[in-house]
């Protein structure tokens, strides 16, 4: 059976794409996880982390589960050796904005020599396809909006982390650009939210939440006091910050949608793609609109802005319906209310 090999399959974005895959009802791959557990939680004596767990519960399908780290040459070959892999989809890295400052070096090795090793492995067992999980961070200061794939990449990053997003994806078309057979589709995440509709699968971050959403739900559940509003003077509807939020579940099926672009065969090299619905919101519309669907209030206070932050970005997602065919379906209502099930419902996350 051929095998999709997902690298960090058991974070957030990896699993609920895992869970859109395994969904297809005629879905013909066997999937292969690789995850170090950076960033996910197994329980004592457990085989695989609890969401995959969950995910096999749901779908009643079995996932191929392997605890190593992507700058482990040996133990990748050792994977790839043991599955017919056809694809990758390549999520493992570390993503903290403020983390990625203080320790640069740290992000260099996990997000770029972690998948130029992959790259290698990749190489050497002749598999060509991959799904990259980029960020939107790449377009650096937008010199217009919507982003578009045509703005400029790499100028005016304001984070370590968001350059080893640039820099792989620089790598990615110099592989293209010395090998036709590689096929290489780059997904640029805007700001991934939400969580699967059964409450079962979400977002689990360790420690106190850099990103909003998971902040207000703690404050909403009570676990955190405050959110603090970074920034009340940009030049905005409100003066907060506006993103593009897009529905997790949303974004996993773009995921799903890009594998079937290698089955069409239309494309060759570097491809990227936007994954985000179009709209922005600003941070007190999210907070108004969490506190809808929750029925709890979401206690929030001025803070000044935050070091590197943008005042607005969204997407132009014409790329993605043009070439995969694919749209955001979920509102940001649909958002709150299912990030405010999984966190009413799993309170410390997988860990309770
Ligand atoms: N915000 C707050 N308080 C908080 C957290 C966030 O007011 O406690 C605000 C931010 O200032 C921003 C908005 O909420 O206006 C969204 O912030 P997030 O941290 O959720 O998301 P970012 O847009 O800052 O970061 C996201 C991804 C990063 C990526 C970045 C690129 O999480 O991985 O987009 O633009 F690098």
């Amino acid at each position: 059976m051929p095998a999709l090999l997902v690298t960090g399959g058991a974070g957030y974005v990896g699993s609920h794409t895992v869970m859109a895959m395994l969904e297809q009802p005629d879905f013909e791959y066997e999937i292969v996880v690789v995850d170090n557990l950076s960033n996910a939680y197994r329980a004592e004596g457990d085989k695989k982390p609890v969401a995959l767990l969950r995910i096999e519960e749901m779908t009643g399908k079995t996932i191929q589960f392997y605890e190593v780290d992507i700058r482990d040459k040996q133990g990748l070959n050792e994977v790839f050796g043991k599955h017919d892999v056809h694809c990758v989809v390549h999520f493992a890295a570390l993503k903290a904005v403020g983390e990625s400052v203080e320790k640069p070096l740290e992000y260099c090795q996990a997000n770029i020599t972690g998948t130029c090793t992959l790259f290698e492995v990749m190489r050497d067992h002749r598999v060509y396809n991959l799904i990259y999980s980029s960020s939107c961070t790449v377009y650096g200061e937008p010199e217009r909006l919507p982003l578009d794939e045509e703005h400029p990449t790499g100028r005016g990053i304001s984070s370590p982390y968001g350059r080893t997003k640039y820099f792989c994806e620089e790598i990615m078309k110099d592989l293209c650009a010395s090998d036709p057979k590689w096929k290489i589709i780059s997904l640029r995440y805007f700001n991934p939210v939400g969580a699967h509709p059964s409450g079962r699968i979400g977002e689990d971050p360790n420690g106190i939440p850099n990103n909003l959403m998971p902040f207000i739900a703690q404050v909403a559940v009570g676990r955190l006091p405050e959110l603090k509003v970074f920034g009340t003077d940009y030049p905005t509807i409100d003066g907060t910050g506006v993103r593009d939020y897009i529905h997790v579940v949303d974004l996993a099926d773009g995921h799903v949608k890009a594998l079937q672009l290698f089955h069409r065969n239309e494309f060759s090299g570097f491809c990227p793609i936007n994954l985000g619905t179009g709209t922005g919101y600003s941070v007190y519309q999210v907070v108004a609109a969490f506190e809808a669907a929750s029925g709890r209030r979401v206690a929030a206070a001025r803070a000044p802005r935050r070091a590197g932050d943008l005042a607005a970005n969204w997407a132009a997602p014409a790329a993605a319906a043009r070439l995969l065919a694919w749209r955001a379906a979920r509102s940001l209502r649909d958002m709150c209310a299912d990030a405010w099930r999984w966190q009413s419902a799993n309170p410390d996350g997988y860990r309770g």
